[in-house]
């Protein structure tokens, strides 16, 4: 219970204060709207573990179907994996994750509340208590698991605590069974683990959390700057594409003695987050060199070389590593989508998503709910629409609600079925951002919409 409460506490302590408690609204939202829950509620609450809920997983499934179709299947040097989360301690070990995957903590004496020293900002004493620090500690942010019902012979194994290993611990397999050249490379999107002992904001910082990533295998002797900037640039078109504006991005060369323990150069890719005045790690693109595909040859002793035809030499490829947090990118575009409009009892909550992100793209409903007739011609509407796009049947209360409602979730249209509608065989359509309402024929519904939707 005690987690609960305290990761509420540590919430509100960081976010209330920034942009007009813009974060606070953005988590109430997701709660009341179904798009995220806190995990394990019922139960007092498990700190930094989310649920997500229908509208969630819709706006989730949006920005991992838009990343799969831009980053594999619309450029000829991408393939796909789909690894294992459960994953042998071999792997860990090789990569380098067991021995220095690790953060530097200090434990308060007095409340025993966890930080990592490199937040604290010079803080010698606890800042929730005042209490005195333990000696600085390194935790392993690895989750451990135990495979076998009989104790004492238990394996041990590892929940991922990246998606990358899975690509290069199958590197081999995927050039063996398909017909790729480097350079390629090879994307995944899944779960990764991760025991984060700091508090987070929100979805921002979780224990289980998606990650969406791509190892590019180059030649060692390949210009991999040039290949490094143009993925920048191509991770800034994703940005485009779902919605993410240009002016809240900061891109961050990481000095060379902060870097990762296998990189030799990475750019964090900053958002302005509403909990944070500065901008804070939404993306990251390193250059992983051949340090991966090189400790898994040495550990497992299976060749991780690539025999280039062309120059009929032999050489284990180096990596540039675009990656991606997939819940990061949810709470960005929440935070950009969110807008307030009008004043006090006038004020009305949009969701501004693009329609390709919204949960759902049309709202469907008759002007009044208790008309059969009415009921019966959007209805026919609401089902032919539905083989197309994600529609939502919204018949409660008054229309002036409905949209209200409709709004705060982000849905770009919404089709009225009036008294006319059974005369002129023609809808209003109301758009979510301009607020205006137009009159469609109802055979014309779909042509319209492809234009917009599509
Ligand atoms: N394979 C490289 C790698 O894992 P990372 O910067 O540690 O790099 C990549 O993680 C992305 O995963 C981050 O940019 C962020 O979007 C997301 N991420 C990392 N840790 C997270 C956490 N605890 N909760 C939510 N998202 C996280």
């Amino acid at each position: 219970m005690w987690l609960g409460i305290w990761h509420f506490y540590t919430y509100n302590k960081n976010m209330v204060k920034k942009e007009d408690n813009k974060m606070e609204k953005i988590v109430s939202l997701c709660k009341r709207r179904g798009f995220v829950y806190p995990g394990s509620e019922i139960y007092g609450g498990l700190a930094n573990t989310y649920d997500y809920g229908p509208l969630g997983v819709e706006l989730k499934n949006n920005i991992k179907r838009a990343w799969w179709k831009y980053f594999i299947q619309d450029r000829e040097d991408m393939v796909g994996i789909d690894g294992g989360i459960i994953s042998s301690a071999k792997i860990w070990e090789a990569s380098g994750h067991i021995k220095n995957f690790k953060d530097p903590l200090v434990e308060c004496k007095k409340c025993h509340h966890r930080f990592r020293v490199d937040k604290l900002e010079n803080n010698k004493k606890c800042p929730d208590c005042g209490g005195e620090f333990t000696e600085e500690k390194k935790f392993s942010l690895l989750f451990k698991s135990m495979i076998g019902p009989v104790e004492g012979e238990q394996e041990t194994a590892y929940l991922r605590g990246e998606t990358a290993q899975n690509i290069f611990v199958n590197f081999k397999n995927v050039l063996n069974s398909n017909n790729k050249k480097v350079p390629f490379g090879i994307g995944q999107i899944g779960k990764a683990f991760r025991n984060e002992v700091t508090t987070g904001n929100f979805i921002f910082r979780t224990l289980e959390f998606e990650q969406m990533e791509i190892e590019y295998f180059i030649a060692p002797d390949a210009n991999w700057n040039k290949i490094f900037e143009d993925w920048v640039d191509y991770m800034h078109g994703f940005a485009d594409l779902i919605g993410l504006n240009k002016k809240n991005f900061k891109d961050d060369e990481i000095k060379k003695d902060e870097l990762a323990f296998y990189s030799k150069r990475t750019i964090d890719m900053k958002y302005k987050f509403p909990f944070s005045d500065e901008p804070e790690e939404l993306w990251a693109i390193a250059y992983r060199t051949d340090y991966d595909l090189t400790q898994h040859q040495k550990a497992s002793g299976q060749s991780m070389e690539y025999f280039d035809e062309a120059t009929k030499t032999k050489y284990i490829p180096h990596v540039i590593e675009p990656t991606f947090g997939v819940d990061r990118t949810l709470l960005a575009l929440l935070s950009e989508a969110y807008h307030e409009e009008g004043e006090s009892d006038e004020m009305r909550v949009v969701l501004k998503l693009k329609p390709n992100m919204a949960p759902y793209k049309i709202a469907v409903a008759p002007l009044l709910g208790n008309k059969e007739k009415l009921s019966e011609k959007a209805r026919e509407i609401f089902v032919e629409l539905k083989k197309k796009w994600n529609c939502v049947w919204d018949d409660r209360g008054n229309i002036g609600k409905r949209y209200r409602s409709q709004d705060e979730i982000g849905t770009p249209y919404f089709i009225v079925v009036d008294f006319n509608s059974l005369e002129d065989e023609a809808v209003t359509i109301r758009d979510r951002d301009t607020t205006k309402q137009e009159r469609i024929k109802i055979k014309d519904l779909e042509k319209y919409f492809e234009g917009k939707l599509n």
